[in-house]
């Protein structure tokens, strides 16, 4: 192993020298428009991963696909000597549609301006992929003795449906003993963080159906049944839109509350409300006090509405009664609460005031409790400090990723998180974008915890072990 290879020096020396190739990769995968939601992109989906396979091929590594059931899974290596460790790193290509009307530039033409990536995916999570790529790179440039896999999803942006088959199907070539995810946002520039934990997520939807058509308000105004009107009263009953709180009885019973401990991390995390709603282009909160606002997003469960399906929403007025109506709805999760028991409960307490409205349920996925002490989560703090000069908070993320517990419970591997996004960078939103300087910090930040981990003594016996068994 050559140590001058690995001082943060020559890592950002190495970042700089491998911008362009940097850009040209993002560029290349920003431009396919995977996005996961929309099953017309089958063809793209299928495009991106025979690109993302054949890069690993380009840089001298191995690549494979695997098939899923749905959207494939790309699977990168980079060594495979039995005698060492092997730590997968895990992101997505996929991405979320970009429709939304303030898109300044075409979201899938990357827009290269100084420092700043702009696009859909290129911080969610096509550059935080080609970043732990390039830090491999470097890991390996300096003879770090570690095999290191990639697993890439694409089907992250919709509850990652195919994933826990794709493991049961794929596991014999899976094996690994460590886990990092790159996929979750820092507090914000300047201070990175690492989730302790992140939501799950319970997904489900409310319908009624009155009539069998349009009718004229005029005609049957005042005595025909309005599926509009009902479902907001059913919406209203299931949670207060003013403080968000669920009045289903039962939905807090098995939330794990948040313990003083990390709520005294969380404290000194450098998070600050005013940063958070200038990050976020937020006019206004519920509640402006930090640790409450810290504990909303990280530590409760929550319920919202996402969208609302019927009636006339064209120009003027139409005088119509819809025959028909439904309401998107989701749960975020924390530890203790069970997706499917939760729409039960959801279920139960409808069907009860509500006889005639129909629930139903999505694809769930579970909260996931991390782990904040030991060498691995030693070594996801130092990296940050080496390689961002700024120490990492553990805080959690109030967002899902479904195929974290899935790893953790098939791979029996341990999942850390290496995340590198900003708020700013703007998840999910218009003019989403990644820059610079967390690209190239966080090819040292992976190339450091990569060093790291090659010196852990339990991944090392763990491998020796397997290999006499
Ligand atoms: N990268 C996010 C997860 C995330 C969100 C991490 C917020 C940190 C903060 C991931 O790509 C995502 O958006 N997940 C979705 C999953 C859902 C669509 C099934 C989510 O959390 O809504
Ligand atoms: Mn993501
Ligand atoms: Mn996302």
């Amino acid at each position: 192993m050559n140590d001058d290879l690995l001082t943060r020096e020559s890592l950002l020396a190495f970042a700089d020298r491998r911008r362009e190739g940097f850009e040209w990769e993002l560029r290349n995968l920003v431009e396919m428009p995977t996005v996961s939601a929309d099953a017309r992109r089958r063809d793209e989906m299928w495009r991106c991963a025979e690109y993302a396979r054949d890069m690993f091929f380009r840089y001298g590594f191995e690549g494979e696909i695997l098939e899923t059931g749905g959207n494939p899974i790309v699977l990168g290596r980079m060594g495979r000597d039995p005698e060492l460790p092997t730590v997968t790193v895990y992101n997505h290509l996929d991405v979320q549609p970009a429709d939304e009307p303030g898109w300044a530039t075409d979201p899938f033409r990357m827009v290269i301006a100084g420092d700043c990536f702009k696009g859909r995916g290129t911080t969610d999570d096509k550059g935080p992929a080609i970043t732990a790529f390039y830090g491999a790179i470097a890991a390996r440039e300096a003879g770090v003795p570690l095999n290191i896999q990639f697993i890439w999803e694409m089907e992250e942006e919709i509850g990652s449906p195919s994933f826990q088959n794709a493991m049961e199907r794929h596991l014999g070539k899976l094996a690994t003993d460590l886990v990092v995810v790159s996929d979750t946002i820092w507090v914000t520039r300047g201070k990175p963080s690492t989730p302790a934990g992140l939501r799950g997520l319970m997904g489900f939807v409310l319908s009624l159906e009155t009539a069998e058509h349009d009718l004229h308000s005029g005609l049957v105004g005042g005595v025909a049944r309005n599926p509009l009107t009902e479902l907001m009263k059913v919406v209203t009953t299931l949670l207060d839109g003013e403080t968000g709180r669920v009045l289903v009885p039962g939905f807090y019973k098995n939330a794990e509350k948040p313990t003083r401990e990390e709520m005294e991390g969380w404290l000194n995390s450098g998070f600050d409300v005013a940063v958070f709603k200038r990050d976020h282009a937020l006019k206004s909160l519920r509640t402006e006090d930090p640790l409450k606002v810290m504990k909303r997003i990280w530590g409760r469960p929550t319920m919202e509405v996402h969208g609302v399906v019927g009636g006339y929403t064209g120009p003027g007025i139409k005088t119509a009664i819809p025959p028909r109506a439904e309401v998107k709805m989701s749960c975020r999760l924390v530890p203790g609460m069970a997706a499917h028991e939760t729409f039960e409960r959801i279920q139960a307490f409808v069907a009860k005031h509500f006889p005639d409205v129909i629930v139903r349920e999505d694809h769930g996925l579970a909260p996931f409790r991390g782990h904040v002490t030991g060498t691995c989560a030693e070594a996801v703090k130092d990296a940050y400090r080496f390689a961002f000069g700024a120490p990492c908070a553990f805080t959690r993320e109030g967002g899902s990723i479904g195929a974290v517990k899935i790893m953790e419970d098939m791979l029996g591997a341990p999942v850390y998180f290496l995340g590198l996004s900003l708020p700013s960078h703007g998840y999910h939103a218009p003019n989403e974008n990644y820059d610079w300087e967390q690209a190239s910090g966080g090819m040292a930040l992976f190339a450091r915890f990569f060093e790291s981990a090659s010196q852990i003594g339990e991944l090392r016996q763990a491998e020796s072990k397997a290999q006499t068994l």
